[in-house]
């Protein structure tokens, strides 16, 4: 069986009314903690390659591996994604090796730390759109700035300093055709979301349920959605570690915006926390030990349970057998005739 197009993937969450987390990965671990994971839960997934990931590993190890997993899982179906990619080569590069869906992310220029202006973020997505739909993959884009900066995406500052502004999402979507759209309602990536617990007004969930009405038939995505638990950190810093206080994204808020047309929710941050947390403990209380898999195994375990509770959370689990994948030539013929296409004035709103 092929890997499958996020966009069916994402049309099928929304039928069901669930939403769909995308984790990165970095390595063959965290691959398999993530198939066990929807293994375990039943649940479709989205496996997302950043560059950086893309570069650590070489892709194509990362691409393989994936593809192993759709061997070994036939019954999961697996979408295979590019997480903020910053230029049309990246898409490009990615869709050709074999991804079936990309993100571009022109809402920072190709430095990744720069807004760009809506003119050059339409240009460049649309040019991907065009690339990409003509070959049945699927794309995500970005309105609106995420803050942050410690993972190099993101323009600086506060998640409330570039929020999405409605009327520029509709736009933006009318002019580019996107799939799937990342908007900026307050989050940021990494650990370091919010100094204090979060309450419910931390989060624009106003403008997501605006977006939302007005674009009902584009997927919408959230960035930044590590819950950051504080069990996780407190292992971490009992062996050793030294994270500062902080807090993540409340799921009961991600399940909201599930309940207004998020369908991707993109989690790193709670994995890396998680492997870390293992990986520490292992080394604290058994200094002796010197096997990778003494470590490793623990990690990939941590990591498998942060992802089957976010499947849970999420209301994805139980959903993998609920479709086959389509053959990427239907994709490609429901591009073309228009059958795919999510535009506002094309679905009538
Ligand atoms: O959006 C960022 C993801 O957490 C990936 O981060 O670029 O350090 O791989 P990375
Ligand atoms: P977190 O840092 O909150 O896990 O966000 C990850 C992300 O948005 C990847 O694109
Ligand atoms: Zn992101």
């Amino acid at each position: 069986m092929a890997l499958v197009s996020m966009r069916q993937l994402l049309d099928e969450a929304a039928k069901g009314g669930y939403g769909v987390g995308a984790f990165n990965v970095n390595d063959m671990e965290q691959i398999q903690a993530i198939m066990e994971a929807a293994k375990e839960t039943q649940s479709p997934v989205i496996v997302q390659a950043s560059r950086g990931a893309r570069q650590f590993a070489q892709d194509r190890y990362l691409f393989h591996l994936t593809l192993a997993a759709n061997e070994l899982y036939p019954e999961i179906p697996i979408a295979m994604h590019q997480d903020h990619g910053n230029r049309f080569d990246t898409c490009k590069s990615a869709i050709e090796l074999g991804f079936t869906s990309v993100m571009m992310d022109g809402s920072l220029k190709a430095d990744g730390k720069t807004p760009a202006s809506f003119e050059e973020n339409v240009e460049v997505t649309r040019k991907v759109v065009d690339f990409a739909h003509e070959r049945g993959v699927t794309v995500e884009g970005e309105i609106g700035v995420l803050g942050g900066v410690e993972d190099g995406h993101g323009a600086g500052g506060s998640g409330l300093d570039h929020i999405t502004d409605p009327d520029q999402a509709v736009e933006f979507a009318e002019r580019t055709g996107v799939d799937a759209l990342a908007i900026a309602i307050g989050t940021i990536h990494g650990a370091y979301k919010f100094t204090k617990k979060p309450d419910g007004s931390v989060l624009k969930m106003d403008v997501l349920i605006a977006i939302h009405k007005r674009l009902p038939k584009t997927h919408l995505v959230m960035h930044g959605s590590s819950s950051v638990p504080k069990d996780l950190q407190d292992i971490i810093n009992q062996y050793g570690g030294k994270l500062k206080e902080t807090w993540g994204v409340p799921v009961e808020e991600i399940q909201l915006g599930i309940r207004n047309g998020v369908r991707k929710i993109n989690v790193d941050t709670d994995n890396r926390l998680a492997i870390t947390g293992a990986i520490r403990k292992v080394f604290a209380e058994t200094p002796e030990k010197f096997d990778p898999r003494d470590y490793l195994k623990p990690a990939r375990e941590a990591m498998q349970k942060v992802v089957a509770l976010r499947m849970q959370q999420f209301g994805q689990a139980g959903h993998a057998q609920d479709y086959k994948p389509l053959p990427i030539t239907a994709m490609i013929k429901g591009y073309a005739d228009g059958t795919l296409d999510t535009r506002p004035s094309v679905v009538g709103v």
